[in-house]
């Protein structure tokens, strides 16, 4: 299999799934033209993240890395009525670009755009979530994580991107970003106070994954 197949797949399920509307591709137009990088989720794993939300019902979701937005959306929408949004990002150029994302898709009021370090905002922040998305530098996701179980109400969902990087988890252990990853998953294989998961993936995004993780 090839990157191209992977995509043409993935381009062939969210058509048949549905939600990729006109709101979410011109998040990732604007994230685009302002010159963001392409790293946003993919359209298939928004929907998984929209999907796993209404699973869990929830109210309160997390997320640090906002970069333009993009998952962001697909979470809020997942999100019960009256439930709220907080997403985390320290590039203010990103951030510009997500609160007009947030306006245009008309979810401002349910989102909070925290403005800033995420070790510096997260301590401000009340604990009770039902679903954490973790998505900014790998090399502080230990610290992302601790502090999402602990912002987590227990039977919550905690999910972390980019782990296995094609295959440079493996591949690459001195590259910083690999480091902070294999990190985590040392401090997570004694972390009793979670059950974990993990899905390997492959699609617009070539191959990547995901860390799942349910607080007890
Ligand atoms: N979740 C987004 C993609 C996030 S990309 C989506 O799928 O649509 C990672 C983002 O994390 C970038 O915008 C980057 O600026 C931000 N980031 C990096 N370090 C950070 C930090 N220390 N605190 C908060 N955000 C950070
Ligand atoms: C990178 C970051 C991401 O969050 C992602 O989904 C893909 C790549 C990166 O920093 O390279
Ligand atoms: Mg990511």
């Amino acid at each position: 299999m090839t990157d191209e197949a992977f995509a043409a797949i993935d381009a062939y399920l969210i058509d048949h799934l549905g939600g990729d509307d006109g709101v979410l591709a011109a998040t990732l137009a604007r994230s685009s033209a302002a010159g963001l990088p392409p790293i946003a989720v993919s359209a298939l794993q928004g929907k998984f993240l929209y999907l796993m939300a209404t699973l869990i019902g929830a109210r309160r979701i997390l997320e640090i890395g906002t970069l333009g937005g993009y998952s962001a959306l697909w979470l809020a929408r997942g999100l019960l009525a009256g439930g709220r949004l907080d997403t985390i990002e320290i590039d203010p150029a990103h951030a510009d670009v997500a609160a007009e994302s947030f306006t245009a898709a008309r979810l401002d009021k349910r989102i909070t755009l925290h403005r800033g370090a995420a070790l510096d905002i997260l301590p401000t922040l009340d604990p009770g979530y039902d679903l954490v998305f973790i998505d900014a530098d790998k090399e502080n996701n230990t610290a992302y994580f601790d502090t999402a179980v602990r912002l987590a109400r227990p039977g919550a969902l905690i999910v972390v991107d980019n782990i296995v990087r094609r295959g440079e988890i493996l591949t690459h252990p001195d590259d910083p970003k690999v480091i902070g990853t294999r990190a985590l998953f040392d401090a997570v294989k004694d972390d009793h106070r979670v059950d974990t998961g993990a899905l390997q993936l492959v699609g617009a995004k070539g191959w990547d994954g995901m860390l799942l993780a349910r607080k007890l």
